[in-house]
Order: structure tokens, then C-alpha cells, then sequence
């Protein structure tokens, strides 16, 4: 009989997180001061993050323990299945084997608790009490509630509006896990106030919930932030994800030929295709792909450059791919992919080809969602669709080629609470967004005047 699934067992559950930053092959370069211009230190960044996770944003140990109150909360989802999507790969008559790993089974949906929990976890160890943060989709939000009611800290969460119309169940899945959600850009914050005066009407972004949400934490007693991607210590969390794969794969007798996750900052990509990507720097031959809406194409079409990680210019200037800060991307369904940035670690793997990006169109994204429901059953998240719409197009280009590859799908989070997306993709409703140039060029001339990194490229527009 077909083994359909791949299990391990909770004592085969990774002991180590794996971090990158002790394998670039190039080094990266410094996050920068937004006032002064100079390299961060530690101490910049106090007011925002205890100083436990500030260390592990910084370090170059290979692997670093998880610590055993974090352990014992995984195993609450961990580890997750490996799937082999022989429904899916005989629909499409390819001679490539489709593995997908299920981060849906997490009571939040997605892979998000994997960092959440940690972040909560070394927050408390440091006195703090309450922690502010952002989310788009709202799985973040409600991935770090439900860490913060583990762990018993008060959680706030600015919601983008777009979202928290589109996803009132997200918010009240947040609710019941005892945090506070409001809608983006709000009245409860400077920043939101100062969109909310050029624009009533905003649909938010992340880059603007997220300067709310760290205004909230600077300003508030024993308050810290946390942000659900794009730093080094969160795609470090995520790598139990990749780490699990490789003994998953490994008891299927296989070896990824071809590595697939979503993007928007990058976390669920990060966490499954950083250990492998490993192996490709030490000299394996695999394909590494990164997925991103053709909406909000920061890979594909936006420099590497420093820029702001908010809206409102709070956050350290980072080196990464980006649309500039003031890019509010077209209000896409995936919510969770319309971010201006990309994490750092990403983007110089990108620079150094040791990964590669591709953007795909909204409405294949869904096809893709309904191919995948009907034959492998479950419903994807709208992002994890961009995911599975790659997947698909590797399978038939493997068919074409006659190549019996193998291909890992990074499969992020299940979409049982964005069916009003999917209600508008079958209604006919939906529609790609094309993106003019002349908005990509207004959005970074905000950026032209800041410093440039040494690496620094200009995107492909
Ligand atoms: C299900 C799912 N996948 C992917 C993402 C994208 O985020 P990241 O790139 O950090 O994995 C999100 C973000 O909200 C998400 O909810």
C-alpha cells in the first residue's frame, strides 16, 4: 500500500533550531540606526525586544537549544505530518513525487505558533507583561494570542482593516484567546492617527499595523513587540519546520530536488528550505524557490537596498529586497503576503542565488487552491495557494522535462477561515492586479535618499 503519510514520533521532535546566519556564504550587513544612519546595537533595540531574542537576532551559533517549555507546547501540533500528494501529482499526470508538510494542523492554522510561542516564551523569561504586534491575515495574531495565553501575557494586535473586515472570525479566534484586536490604521496611535488624517479611507498594510503596534510597545508599561517575520530570530524559530522535513524525507528515501513556500516576509519559506539550503551552499543541487503575489512583487521587481521595516519610519533600516516603505500594496485576498520588505536572510541568499523568486497572478493562485481541495482535500490558506501554484507549475514542467523530480511544498496554513475569498473566487469576482511601474517608482523614490547598501541593486523594473 501507498504511504500516504509520514509521521515521527514526539521524541523525534528537533532539540535545535538552525540558524542560517553561521552558513551565509556571503555576510550580511548591518541593520541601521533610523536616525543616525550607524549600525544598530543591542541597546537600540532594548525598547522594542527583550534583550534574550536581541541576542539570538544576532547570533552566528549554528544551532541554538529549544529551550524545554517551548518543547513541551509544540508538542501540542509538532511534529506535523509529511504528506505525499499522489492525488495531486496523478490529476496531473507528472512524473515528479509532490511532499507537502502540513503547518495547518497548529491550533492557530498555520506556522506561525512555532515562532509565536518561542517569542512569548523569552518575553516572559524577561519580565514582560504585554506584547504588542500586527497581523495581516490574521494568523500571526492569532498564532502569538493563543502563545500569549500559554504563557500567560496580555496580547495586542493591530489588525489590517482590510482584513478585519474580511476576516472576522480571525478576530474573534484572537478574542478568545484573550487578546485585544483593532482595526489598522486606528485612533489608538500617532501613527495611526497620521494615515488616518491623509487618508480616512486606507485600507492599512502591514508596514503601517506595524508602526502602530511598535509605537504601542515603546509607550507602554513593561510592553515589548514582536514581529511574526522577517528577523533573523523568527526565521530561526521556523527552521524546526525544515529540520523535521529532512528526517521525514529521509525515512521516505527521497531527498528534495525542488523546495517551494510562500512569501511575505518570509518565515514559512525560511523555516522549511534554511536547512536545506545548507546542504545547497556545502554543495547539493536543489532548486529553492520563493513564491510572492505578482501584486506585491518585492523580490522579483524591488531593489536590494536599506529601507524601513514600517510605514512610519520607526523600525532600524534594514538591507533587504523591497517596494518601499510607503507601498501599500492591492487588497489581495492573501493577506499575509502584501509586505513591502523581505527579510534580510532571504534577500542575500537571493543575491547570492542561493535561492530563487517567482510572482504569480491571483486567480492561478485560487485554481491552484481549488486543484489542490479537490484532490489532496484540504483548503490552503489564499497564501499558501501562491505556494501551491508553483508546486503545480513545477510538476507539469517536470512532466514536460520527463523528470522524475522530487518536490517539498512548504504547505504554511489551512484556509477554513478566509472562505469569503474563496466564495468571491468562485463567484467570479476576483481579479489580478497588475501593478503599474509608475507606482512601484513612486513608492521608492521615498527610499532614494537613504543610505545604500554595498550590495545594493536596483530592482527589475
Ligand atoms: C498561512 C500563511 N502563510 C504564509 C504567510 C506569509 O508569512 P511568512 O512569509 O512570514 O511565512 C502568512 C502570513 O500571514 C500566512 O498566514
Amino acid at each position: 500500500m501507498e504511504v500516504k503519510k509520514i509521521f515521527l514520533p514526539e521524541s523525534e521532535l528537533p532539540r535545535q533550531w538552525y540558524n542560517i546566519l553561521a552558513d551565509m556564504p556571503t555576510p550580511m550587513e548591518p541593520p541601521l540606526h533610523p536616525g543616525t544612519g550607524q549600525p544598530v546595537g543591542p541597546e537600540d533595540l532594548a525598547p522594542i525586544f527583550p534583550m534574550n531574542l536581541i541576542e539570538q537576532e544576532v547570533s552566528t551559533e549554528r544551532f541554538i537549544d529549544i529551550p524545554e517549555e517551548i518543547l513541551k507546547i509544540y508538542t501540542i501540533w509538532r511534529p506535523t505530518p509529511m504528506y505525499r500528494a499522489y492525488n495531486l501529482e496523478r490529476y496531473l499526470k507528472t512524473p515528479a513525487k509532490i511532499y507537502f508538510k502540513n503547518e495547518g494542523v497548529s491550533p492557530a492554522g498555520s506556522h506561525k505558533p512555532n515562532t509565536a510561542v518561542a517569542q512569548a516564551y523569552y518575553n516572559k523569561v524577561a519580565g514582560t507583561k504585554r506584547i504588542t504586534t500586527e497581523t495581516g491575515a490574521g494568523q500571526w495574531g492569532s498564532a502569538l494570542s493563543m502563545a500569549c495565553a500559554f504563557l500567560g501575557l496580555e496580547c495586542k494586535v493591530y489588525m489590517v482593516k482590510i482584513s478585519f473586515n474580511q476576516k472576522p472570525y480571525r478576530r474573534l479566534m484572537m478574542e478568545t484567546w484573550g487578546a485585544n484586536c483593532v482595526a489598522s490604521p486606528s485612533t489608538e496611535t500617532k501613527a495611526g492617527q497620521s494615515i488616518l488624517a491623509q487618508n480616512p479611507d486606507s485600507p492599512g498594510s502591514l508596514g503601517i499595523a506595524i508602526s502602530e503596534a511598535v509605537e504601542a510597545a515603546v509607550t507602554g508599561q513593561d510592553s515589548k513587540y514582536s514581529l511574526g517575520s522577517v528577523l533573523n530570530h523568527v526565521m530561526l524559530h521556523q527552521t524546526v519546520v525544515g529540520l523535521e522535513c529532512q528526517k521525514q524525507l529521509a525515512l521516505a528515501g527521497d531527498y528534495p530536488d525542488v523546495i517551494i513556500g510562500c512569501c511575505g516576509g518570509g518565515s514559512n519559506f525560511a523555516g522549511c528550505a534554511f536547512p536545506f539550503a545548507r546542504d545547497k551552499i556545502n554543495g547539493k543541487d536543489i532548486d529553492i524557490i520563493a513564491v510572492e503575489p505578482l501584486s506585491c512583487p518585492t523580490m522579483t521587481r524591488g531593489p536590494f537596498a536599506y529601507d524601513f521595516g514600517d510605514t512610519v519610519k520607526m523600525t532600524p533600516l534594514m538591507p533587504m529586497h523591497t517596494l518601499g516603505h510607503g507601498f501599500v500594496p492591492a487588497p489581495i485576498h492573501a493577506g499575509g503576503l502584501r509586505y513591502h520588505g523581505m527579510a534580510p536572510t532571504i534577500s542575500q541568499l537571493l543575491l547570492d542565488g542561493v535561492i530563487r523568486a517567482e510572482a504569480v497572478p491571483q486567480l492561478e493562485t485560487f485554481q491552484a487552491g481549488i486543484t489542490f481541495a479537490r484532490t489532496e482535500g484540504f483548503i490552503s490558506a489564499p497564501e499558501t495557494n501562491h505556494a501551491v501554484a508553483m508546486t503545480i507549475r513545477e510538476a507539469l514542467k517536470a512532466k514536460e522535462e520527463g523528470k522524475e523530480k522530487v518536490i517539498l511544498m512548504n504547505w504554511s496554513g489551512h484556509g477554513l477561515v478566509d472562505m469569503a475569498a474563496y466564495e468571491a473566487y468562485l463567484r467570479g469576482k476576483l481579479s489580478d492586479h497588475a501593478l503599474p511601474e509608475e507606482e512601484i517608482h513612486r513608492a521608492l523614490n521615498e527610499i532614494a535618499d537613504l543610505p545604500k547598501p554595498k550590495q545594493y541593486r536596483p530592482g527589475a523594473i
